[in-house]
């Protein structure tokens, strides 16, 4: 199939300009003014922006947690996803005790249906010298990427030295750490207390994981990574002390690097007060405005590399169905926990929402530029990850993973608008301005205006290279 984008304005990370694009089967094969072909379909663009398609570097979908599962799996949340302009999607593979092919495989049958195309990262929450010795094996599978937590103390987290073993044979074997930074001693002795006293609500989410423990394992990790040599990832930055720390650890030649998400930068401690507060427990959790402007500098400056979204949805009340797709549908979600705040699973909503809540929020606010807009959420994923130039880029022989954007289109947000699975949205009635209007995969239409046009099985894993550190 041959299409061609006629007079659209060309959106990269580094440039803005006016061409068509030529789409030949799968990929982009020609960018120029004034293109021609005599079979191909067009698409006129005039008025509108041309990107490459975003680039979630960290999504859970069909994620088991807390007795459920997260709400969207491999399918909806890609079609969720492709609404919301994002046509790749890197997911965390559980590691379970039959090993890395074993765990990779569940993922792999999981993702039978999905309808964009995605990778893996492996989830490396056990350490011995036989999994030491198998992680290389990771790259014959196409994942190239694993992410420690310095907290879930007894469950996921690794020990200070085995992280540090880690970083040296992801060095090796031309591998990337990611690491969740929070300090799991800390929190566990801050919850056993809390529950002691009685102490039951959502906010005490927020007081048992405090943010000190967040800043000190970022630096922490890094300083790891510098004695390592390794570069490290820093996963969902979520406060200001962080961006210092990152901050600090790149100028001294440290090679770390860091994703905020959407949700740290609106919300705070507060929204875990409201009575509907569940709604915004994840970890980490949402901190304080002086964060968020802090983490807006971030970006604007330069300081962070991505952004993902963490998206990693429940129901607010689980035992009410909602209409997904014509039929009703209920999954048991964060009313598990009303009794109890460490019940309440972890996670937020959020694919959909990035790429139109950061353009009204982040480029039409004046806090990033168009270009840092599309360097967040789709180029630096892609380089960083190894997918460059195929995903990321607006290039003859890149894949044709394309959005036309309509800047201009006025939308009332929430969860009626959206199509993630879940009853509630965090964005719930905010006036946005920038909407995608057409999504392609691989030069395949799959979102034209409010029409699905995608299908569960057409997305394609993505086996990955080594990625760049930036
Ligand atoms: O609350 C969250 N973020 N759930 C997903 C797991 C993680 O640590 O990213
Ligand atoms: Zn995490
Ligand atoms: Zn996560």
């Amino acid at each position: 199939m041959t299409t061609l984008l006629r007079n659209g304005t060309l959106l990269t990370a580094s440039e803005t300009f006016a061409a068509d694009i030529l789409i030949e089967d799968e990929k982009i094969s020609l960018i120029g003014r004034d293109l021609r072909h005599p079979n191909a379909q067009v698409i006129d663009a005039t008025g509108k922006l041309v990107m490459p398609g975003g680039i979630d570097p960290h999504t859970h979908f069909d994620l088991p947690m807390f007795g459920t599962v997260s709400s969207d799996d491999h399918y909806t949340g890609h079609k969720a996803a492709a609404f919301g302009g994002t046509t790749t999607v890197m997911d965390f593979v559980v590691l379970e005790q039959e090993g890395f092919q074993r765990s990779v495989d569940v993922w792999l049958e999981k993702s039978a249906k999905a309808a964009i195309d995605y990778s893996f990262h492996m989830n490396l929450t056990q350490f011995d010298e036989k999994i030491a010795r198998e992680i290389p094996s990771l790259r014959a599978m196409g994942i190239t990427t694993l992410k420690v937590f310095t907290a879930y103390n007894g469950n996921l987290r690794l020990d200070d030295g085995s992280i540090f073993k880690a970083m040296q044979i992801a060095r090796d074997h031309g591998m990337l750490v990611m690491a969740h930074c929070e300090n799991g001693d800390v929190i566990e002795t801050l919850v056993t207390e809390a529950l002691k006293t009685g102490y039951w609500e959502p906010e005490w989410h927020a007081l048992t994981r405090p943010g000190w423990g967040g800043v000190e394992s970022t630096l922490r990790v890094a300083g790891m990574a510098s004695a390592a040599g390794a570069s490290v990832y820093i996963v969902h930055m979520n406060q200001g002390g962080e961006v210092d720390m990152l901050k600090y650890a790149r100028e001294r030649g440290v090679k770390a690097m860091g994703e905020t998400c959407p949700q740290y930068l609106f919300f705070t401690i507060e929204d875990l007060r409201r009575p509907d507060g569940a709604k915004w427990i994840c970890s980490p959790p949402m901190r304080t405005a002086p964060d968020n402007a802090r983490l807006w500098e971030g970006l604007s400056e330069g300081l962070l590399q991505t952004i993902g979204t963490d998206h990693c949805p429940f129901f607010f009340n689980g035992t009410q169905p909602i209409v997904y797709e014509g039929h009703e549908i209920a999954i048991p979600g964060k009313e598990l926990g009303k009794d109890d705040f460490t019940k309440i699973p972890n996670g937020l909503p959020g694919v959909e929402d990035r790429l139109p809540v950061m353009w009204t929020c982040g480029v039409r606010a004046g806090k990033i530029t168009a270009n840092q807009f599309v360097a967040y959420n789709s180029t630096n994923p892609a380089r960083i990850f190894g997918l460059y130039p195929r995903k990321g880029a607006l290039l003859p022989g890149s894949d044709a993973d394309i959005v036309i954007w309509d800047p201009e289109k006025k939308v009332k947000y929430g969860v009626a608008h959206s199509h993630q699975r879940t009853d509630y949205n965090l964005y719930e009635g905010w006036e946005l301005t920038g909407m995608p209007e057409k999504v392609f995969l691989r030069g395949q239409l799959i979102v034209d205006g409010k029409e699905w046009l995608g299908k569960a099985g057409m997305g394609m894993f993505l086996e990955r290279a080594e990625g760049v550190f930036i």
